[in-house]
């Protein structure tokens, strides 16, 4: 949420290619953009647009923003200046009230409505009684509370300055330059070294050299060696992300089937015997994520062991932890401040940590005693897919080892077939695209699903959707069934119980459409066990979406108000 980038560099750049680095994080965050390069201050609404700024610089710091603290506008777009200060900042600060409060006291005036102003005012106000700026940022380290990410510069000053608390940060070591980011996309195309800030830690940054330290003392950190696939800048012949990512769901489970099967065969042994060991399995996530773990524990919980699924932001609500209990959080990104704080309550509460997650080195990863990857590859679509799929078939594997039976290795090949069913689900898309409200039902490993079906709906499309347990309808929201309704029932192999909710729907009049695997259904899915049928029903909801939201004309990658990386609470 938000993304941060700093170029460092031995030989000018340009702001062009300082905002096409930029753009590469753009879906952390798409708000407002803005750059300071030493020479000039760009602050824009909207999604970045790629400057003909030719004006050679060798140091830059820039911001792609997702609005938190102070509505969408020029003056809270980032970078924010203050005398000779200027910052780019990621996350959140909590005592921002006092410290301004403190500041406009000492006769500062602020011209945002953002925390992150409060930094620079605060390094501001500090240089100006006389104090050099690297004894400021430790001073600022102690001061502010909550979650930062922040780059510095200072005019006249040839350094990059960066503090991190909580939110991510990496340093990418490339050819005569140094680049600082949120996160390894930045400069995957150019580098395969990096080095990942660890919390309260903070930098001094050259193009050639740099200097971490934390508590007072200089560290000894050496860069790290990262294997991540390059951005797939190119939809390829897709108009969008997203149906590029439905399509490559085939080979990139396959991917993952194959490498638990080879590379990661001893780590999911090891997860294996951690959820043995373990008194209870409790995993947690955000968003879609978390449908994948809900699947997770059903699919545990009917091989006999304890498992649950619980919503990180509410996690510390709803559950007992203890040294007995092992963890597994469930992430895309790996770096969901939601689930970062489940986990450290859990750490702090003696649980053992594990996870399992597609983008590698991560906050997430680096914060677990043992970590899965799904081999997703780049998600770029805010609206995740090929990851949920994924996720849902580590799962299945997992209860396989169980002594689950299911077809996990057919999978990839069913996967294609649902591809195939585009064109019905177009048609249905079409005739629906108008509802302004529509239900999605299931039960047991369709309830899951029914979640993670409107949760897609709801995202790119905006039509209201509710994705429900059967079985709960009569208690309250059948009251809003009436004629012509959408109602979309997901029902393995002829489900009594799922039938009679069917039944009560249509009796009041609802337009019942049936994603099952009996020849009747509306959309037919050839599933050979009900776990088969609840990653197949994900990605015909996955497309069914897509086109409801096609007919929309939403912009499908990029929905409002959304981020792909939550990186504040
Ligand atoms: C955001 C994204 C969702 C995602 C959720 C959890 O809300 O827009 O697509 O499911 O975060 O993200 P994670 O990276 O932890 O899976």
């Amino acid at each position: 949420m938000c993304g941060i980038i700093s170029i460092s560099s031995d030989k000018p750049f340009t702001s062009e290619e300082l905002l096409t680095r930029l753009k590469r994080l753009e879906y952390r965050g798409y708000d407002s953009w803005g750059y300071w390069n030493g020479k000039k201050l760009t602050k824009e609404i909207g999604r970045i647009t790629i400057s003909d700024d030719k004006e050679p610089v060798t140091q830059a710091i820039s911001h792609t923003r997702w609005a938190t603290h102070g509505g969408v506008t020029q003056e809270n777009a980032h970078p924010h200046r203050a005398g000779k200060v200027t910052i780019v900042h990621n996350g959140i600060i909590e005592n921002w009230r006092e410290i301004k409060k403190d500041l406009e006291a000492k006769g500062k005036t602020f011209l945002s409505e953002t925390d992150s102003e409060v930094i620079v005012q605060y390094l501001n106000h500090e240089r100006e009684q006389g104090k050099e700026i690297h004894n400021i940022i430790p001073a600022f380290m102690n001061t502010f509370k909550g979650t930062f990410a922040a780059l510095i510069m200072v005019d006249g000053d040839e350094n990059v300055y960066a503090a991190k608390r909580d939110s991510p940060l990496a340093l990418g070591i490339c050819d005569g330059r140094l680049i600082l980011a949120s996160d390894i996309y930045a400069f995957s195309d150019i580098t395969k070294q990096a080095i990942f800030f660890d919390n309260d830690e903070w930098a001094i940054i050259t193009p050639k050299t740099y200097m971490f330290y934390k508590d007072g003392k200089k560290l000894d950190k050496q860069p790290q060696t990262f294997e991540w696939e390059t951005l797939e800048e190119d939809k390829k012949e897709y108009p969008h992300f997203m149906l590029k990512e439905m399509h490559e769901e085939p080979s990139v489970n396959r991917r993952l089937i194959d490498s638990l099967a080879t590379d990661q065969k001893e780590s999911f042994e090891k997860l294996v015997s951690l959820i043995k060991k373990a008194r209870k399995t409790v995993f947690t996530a955000a968003g879609t994520a978390y449908h994948a773990s809900l699947l997770g524990a059903s699919f545990l919980h009917q091989c006999g062991v304890n498992a649950q699924a619980i919503i990180a932001s509410e996690f510390e609500n709803f559950i007992t932890i203890d040294k007995d209990t092992l963890v597994i959080a469930v992430t895309q990104s790996g770096e969901t401040m939601d689930v970062i704080e489940a986990l450290k309550y859990s750490k702090a509460n003696g649980a053992t940590v594990a996870s399992i997650v597609n983008v590698p080195y991560s906050s997430i990863e680096r914060m677990s005693s043992l970590s899965l990857q799904i081999l997703a590859g780049q998600e770029v679509a805010v609206a995740s897919t090929k990851a949920f799929t994924n996720q849902a078939s580590m799962m299945l594997a997992l209860a396989q080892a169980f002594g689950y039976e299911n077809g996990l290795d057919a999978l990839p090949k069913k996967l294609s077939g649902i591809l195939s069913l585009e064109p019905e689900l177009k048609t249905l898309a079409e005739e629906l695209h108008e509802q302004h409200d529509l239900y999605v039902l299931g039960r047991k490993l369709g309830y899951p699903v029914a979640r993670e079906i409107a949760l897609k709906i709801k995202e790119i499309s905006y039509v209201h959707a509710e994705g429900m347990m059967g079985g709960e309808l009569k208690h309250g929201t059948i009251a809003l069934i009436e004629d012509g309704v959408p109602v979309i029932s997901l029902i393995y192999d002829d489900d009594a119980k799922m039938r009679g909710s069917t039944q009560e729907v249509r009796a009041r009049g609802a337009r019942v459409v049936v994603i099952g695997t009996t020849k009747d259904a509306d959309i037919v899915i050839p599933a050979d066990s009900e776990a088969e049928f609840a990653i197949l029903a994900s990605t015909v909801g996955q497309l069914l979406a897509y086109h409801i939201a096609l007919a929309r004309n939403c912009p499908i990658d990029k929905p409002r108000n959304l981020a792909k990386s939550v990186t504040v609470l």
